[in-house]
């Protein structure tokens, strides 16, 4: 990573001066070949722990380790360069101490080179925020249905529907800008719920499941490619990768099976001088 790298990229307080401004277009990556193709239309590129579940087949996100973190963003990095790139924390590596906090997020940041770090904000999470943030880790927080707490939240279905789980996601949201994040994902809420909490916060926020009035979105890019059947209500299938993928597979088989591959074209001749 050079310097000329980070000096070309978006930057987290660019990041902060967009809310209420030009939407901020996000989305997930986990590898160089899609990090390079998001690039030119997103602000954002989140490695998002999210990789567990859709690349490693986990089916929650409790399982995903910091290494498979640093692994995955070190891609996002060498794939990307305009975009600013956000690395998650994955559960178990910030949430006993504002101390494990820094020693983990710091080594993703130096041995990733990406420029921020994600963590998923209950109500203990504003002390660790304003201690990395102080130390020069920019933090962006995520409330609302905090996946790496599905064990105690029951699954992962929308959350806010009662008023007091409403009132402590907003007061999440204020506690988390206020400790000094630099933007705040907002995921699995209902719109007035994310609207309260775009207008109680002096930050971007995020949306996912929540509300076009966010001051952006981000969606898990292999849901938004429909590369699986299955997604949440909130993920609209910009493409159909897995039928593109079935189709150009059962063709190559066809044509291994048939010998009509590889062809001519596909093939390197003896040539005599
Ligand atoms: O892990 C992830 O991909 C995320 C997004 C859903 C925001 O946290």
């Amino acid at each position: 990573m050079s310097a000329q790298n980070h000096i070309s990229r978006i930057t987290a307080p660019a990041i902060t001066a967009r809310k209420g401004g030009d939407p901020v277009v996000c989305l997930t990556a986990y590898d160089a070949p899609t990090a390079a193709i998001l690039d030119e239309h997103c602000d954002l590129i989140l490695v998002g722990d999210s990789v567990g579940m859709v690349v490693h087949g986990l089916t929650t996100t409790v399982g995903v380790t910091l290494d498979m973190m640093i692994m995955h963003g070190k891609a996002v990095m060498r794939g990307s360069q305009k975009a600013l790139v956000v690395v998650d924390l994955p559960f178990g590596s910030y949430e006993d101490s504002p101390l494990t906090a820094f020693k983990n997020a710091s080594r993703v940041m130096m041995e990733t080179g990406c420029q921020a770090i994600k963590i998923e904000s209950g109500s203990y999470a504003a002390e660790t925020i304003s201690y990395l943030v102080e130390r020069g880790i920019p933090v962006m927080s995520h409330v609302g249905l905090r996946p790496q707490s599905m064990n105690v939240l029951g699954g992962f279905r929308a959350r806010g529907r009662k008023k007091e789980v409403a009132d402590e996601i907003i007061e999440n949201a204020i506690a988390a800008d206020k400790a000094g994040s630099f933007a705040v994902v907002v995921e699995g809420v209902s719109e007035e719920i994310a609207e309260k909490v775009t207008k109680a916060v002096s930050i971007p926020t995020i949306g996912i499941g929540a509300s076009a009035g966010c001051d952006g979105q981000i969606l898990v890019t292999p849901d938004m490619l429909g590369l699986f059947d299955r997604v949440p209500k909130f993920v609209k299938k910009y493409a159909n990768l897995k039928g593109l993928v079935e189709g150009a597979v059962e063709d190559y088989a066809k044509e291994v099976k048939a010998r009509s591959f590889p062809s001519d074209a596909n093939t390197y001749k003896f040539t005599k001088k």
